[in-house]
């Protein structure tokens, strides 16, 4: 293969054949490729794009790089959901038993955080006994009897995707639609998915920050997604301000179990019910317009609960979520941070929250650092709220009392409080239930 004429080509603004990306792809998966070649490519993809046929077959090329998951025999439809990541996310520890609980099987594969986006994986870890290393016929087996099996990434799978985006952190070129949509389906795709919801977020705490950077990401999984033979659905969801209360693994995972106990109404589970309602649908389960209340009475009838604790007991936690003996890792320091005057909460930045969180231990500054279960922060006000002058807004919870002071300065930066009441975003911004136009 002459990776010299393949970069000269993507550098031309030429269009690439279906074969080249296959070897191209082939080349970074077996180690051929020298990783010069590789990120020049890559970066001659950032600054000219791909098109969408080449999108779609570089999706592929890197679907079919290594093992994919056959789910053959589970019942249909296999479904997985994605959520481009962001602070306060634990969405799928409630999406994925209302799904199973509606008769939908999921096997998930998902990652540990990085940076200021929290990872499923490391949340779950947080709960004594849980194991994320399931192999891939205890997958198939789990699912088989209770509908759902979460693991973590095994590089197995789509492993051109491995190479590639080690080299896309250290050269600068994770910020491309057509690289990031073809790493994000093509693992997808290797999972044995048919059917996708996609959570795109948008605002500073997600890495799209704007709604048009959003959209476009939206928009291309749709189309690649199809173009790729899967069936895809998505929104496009707030995270201006962090998602729901808690940003902390072990108090994501204590939210979680709230929301699906009926105690949580907020944000959070309309968010929730949403993503449920449209996988629902996706999936054939309910008809068109249907799947949000479905969602919602899968929580308010305890079945979606039920599941949650079929399947933390299925990967080893012991005793039932809704027993006393159940207990999550708690921090030993707190700290409430107040208002400084009576208005309106007119920002929490998630951004600086999840830079917080990082800060206390509770995320990583370097993929091999390990965090803390216990630590984070619960927000006791969300944006658009009325509150008094010395109302707690936030408490932070920590390892130790030194580690208190600087953090509370920088939460006390996180929140403005501003006399005229925020005009406050939706936590929906936009739903894509079918192949958008250009
Ligand atoms: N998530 C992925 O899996 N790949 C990307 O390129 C970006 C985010």
């Amino acid at each position: 293969v002459n990776l010299a004429d393949i970069i000269a080509t993507t550098r031309d603004r030429r269009a690439l054949t279906s074969l080249q990306i296959q070897r191209l792809v082939t080349a970074a998966t077996d180690g051929t490729a020298a990783d010069y070649q590789l990120a020049a490519w890559l970066m001659a993809v950032v600054l000219n794009g791909l098109s969408d046929q080449e999108t779609t077959a570089l999706t592929l090329a890197m679907a079919n790089s290594g093992e994919r998951l056959d789910l053959a025999g589970l019942p249909k439809p296999w479904l997985d959901k994605h959520s481009t990541g962001g602070v306060g996310d634990k969405t799928t520890l409630v999406v994925l038993p209302i799904l199973a609980a509606c008769g939908m099987t999921i096997v998930k594969m998902s990652g540990r955080g990085l940076g200021i986006t929290g990872g499923t994986i490391d949340k779950l870890e947080s709960i004594p006994g849980f194991r994320t290393d399931l192999t891939p016929e205890e997958m198939k087996d789990q699912a088989e009897r209770i509908g759902i099996a979460l693991s973590g990434q095994t590089p197995r799978l789509a492993p051109a995707d491995k190479a590639l985006y080690a080299l896309r952190d250290v050269t600068g070129t994770v910020q491309s639609i057509p690289l990031i949509v073809s790493s994000i389906l093509s693992k997808k795709i290797a999972g044995g998915a048919e059917k996708v919801v996609f959570d795109v977020k948008c605002g500073s705490g997600a890495f799209m920050k704007s709604h048009d950077d959003a959209r476009a990401l939206a928009n291309s999984l749709m189309t690649i997604g199809a173009e790729a033979g899967l069936q895809v659905a998505c929104l496009i969801t707030d995270m201006q301000q962090p998602l729901g209360r808690a940003v902390g693994n072990a108090l994501e995972v204590q939210e979680a179990i709230d929301v699906l106990s009926g105690k949580e109404r907020g944000r959070f589970r309309k968010l929730c019910e949403q993503l449920a309602g449209l996988a629902l649908e996706l999936g054939g389960k309910v008809e068109k317009g249907l799947g949000k209340q479905h969602a919602a009475n899968c929580i308010d009838d305890g079945s979606a609960l039920l599941k949650l604790d079929q399947w933390f007991q299925a990967q080893g936690v012991h005793v039932s979520v809704v027993d006393p003996q159940f207990s999550l890792p708690r921090a030993p320091a707190k700290q409430e941070v107040l208002a400084t005057a009576r208005g309106f909460v007119s920002a929490i930045d998630a951004e600086q929250i999840g830079s917080l969180v990082v800060e206390l231990g509770g995320g990583r500054k370097t993929k091999g650092d390990a965090v803390d279960p216990a630590v984070g922060v619960v927000l006791h006000k969300e944006v658009g709220v009325l509150v008094e002058k010395g109302e707690p807004i936030l408490t932070i919870h920590a390892r130790k009392d030194e580690d208190l002071i600087p953090l509370t300065d920088q939460a006390d930066r996180a929140i403005r409080i501003s006399s005229n009441a925020p005009a406050v975003p939706d936590v929906i911004k936009e739903v894509f239930k079918s192949q958008p136009r250009d």
